[in-house]
């Protein structure tokens, strides 16, 4: 698998790389983040071993990774065509002004002019809702961004961290209008964030969104620097800010670190792998502090976990699920196949059927 190896996201022609670059660090400003510099290095590195697809916000270090993105395709004339590149709106950036952020029609179209300023660009590839505006009506979002596709401005949407039934409401009331409707959905995924496996990835692959999960190492949890063994290996203040992982958390990483030892790859590159094989996933956010910890991430691209493996990381990490998640997985078989395989899943036959032919 290369970052060239490229995926269609959800029920679009849209072409991306299995992996995109998250520009979440670039930018100095919470502390933590990476330099103009470094940041710039990530970028061209991603670019030289083929990646197609970048993803920022206009909250990411108050608009500076924006800006460095901006600022490097602008000093090299025809490249940013070549790129997918995905902002964010929801976030409000001016202090005291209601409508400064949100997923109103003001706020969303005075937010891509602002975006596409930073961006030094005419025109956005996905433009992601951040976050659920509860206070904003669904029709007027969808309309908003129909419009903008309409302009010019935006070419894709896309949905983040909303509940599955908003995501929902928003998919089929663009359908109904004719409008454009979003492509991909980004939501934390990982080993250690797997409850999206109940709602949301059903709903993504049901709707036509291409999963791109975030945080696949958990803020770095996965990374092979927290072990039962070494903990408190905490390098930067973004992981302080975060805390640390649980004894839960601990079995898993045990189990990873096993798994990773066993191919002969860093725990990070065995993650990413397991992410970037589940169902839905069109293409893995990764996210790196460091240059050298970006290539230790794209190795991932090498991995191909075994199904025993698969198997051995799913069952140390299994999630707890909302109702109804276990009924449908575990019931709604045995009650709905009579005892017949149905699309490869083999039922026993319902207890509550006592013959195998009905009686009345
Ligand atoms: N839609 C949303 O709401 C949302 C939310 C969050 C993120 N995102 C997107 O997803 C992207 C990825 O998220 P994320 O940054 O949270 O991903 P992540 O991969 O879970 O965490 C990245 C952090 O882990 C550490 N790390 C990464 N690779 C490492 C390695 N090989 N060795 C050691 N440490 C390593 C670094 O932190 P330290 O060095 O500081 O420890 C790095 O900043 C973001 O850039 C953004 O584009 C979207």
């Amino acid at each position: 698998m290369s970052l060239d190896s490229y995926v269609t996201l959800g029920r679009s022609g849209l072409r991306v790389s299995p992996l995109t670059l998250g520009a979440m660090t670039f930018g100095e400003d919470h502390g933590w983040g990476t330099s103009v510099e470094e940041s710039e290095a990530i970028i061209a590195e991603y670019l030289d071993r083929g990646g197609n697809s970048i993803d920022t916000a206009n909250i990411y270090t108050n608009g500076h990774s924006e800006k460095i993105i901006g600022d490097w395709f602008a000093a090299r004339p025809g490249l940013r065509d070549r790129v997918v590149i995905g902002t964010k709106f929801f976030a409000n950036l001016f202090e005291g002004d209601p409508n400064g952020g949100g997923a109103g029609r003001k706020s969303i179209v005075a937010a891509l002019e602002n975006s596409l300023r930073r961006l030094r660009t005419d025109y956005v590839d996905i433009y992601w809702l951040h976050n659920w505006d509860r206070t904003a009506p669904i029709e007027e979002t969808m309309r908003t961004l129909d419009d903008l596709v309409t302009a010019g401005k935006i070419r894709y949407l896309g949905l983040s961290d909303l509940p599955a039934w908003k995501a929902v409401e928003a998919q089929l009331t663009a359908r109904a209008h004719g409008w454009a409707p979003a492509i991909g959905l980004q939501a934390e995924y990982s080993l250690l964030e797997r409850t999206s496996e109940g709602e949301l990835i059903p709903m993504a692959q049901e709707h036509g969104l291409g999963v791109l999960p975030w945080s696949p190492l958990k803020s770095g949890f996965l990374s092979g620097k927290y072990s039962r063994h070494r903990a408190g290996a905490v390098d930067t203040l973004r992981s302080g800010l975060v805390g640390g992982p649980s004894e839960k958390d601990y079995d898993v990483i045990d189990v990873l670190e096993k798994v990773a030892q066993e191919i002969g790859v860093t725990p990070a590159a065995a993650a990413l792998a397991w992410v970037r094989q589940r169902p839905g996933v069109t293409s893995t956010l990764v996210g790196a502090r460091r240059l050298d910890q970006f290539r230790a991430n794209l190795a991932s691209l090498d991995v191909h976990l075994s199904d025993a493996q698969v198997a051995v990381l799913n069952e140390a990490s299994e999630p707890s699920l909302n109702f109804p998640a276990e009924n449908n997985r575990l019931l709604a078989p045995s009650l709905g196949f009579g005892g017949a395989s149905v699309d490869g899943v083999r039922s026993p036959v319902s207890p509550l059927l006592t013959a195998s032919s009905v009686r009345y």
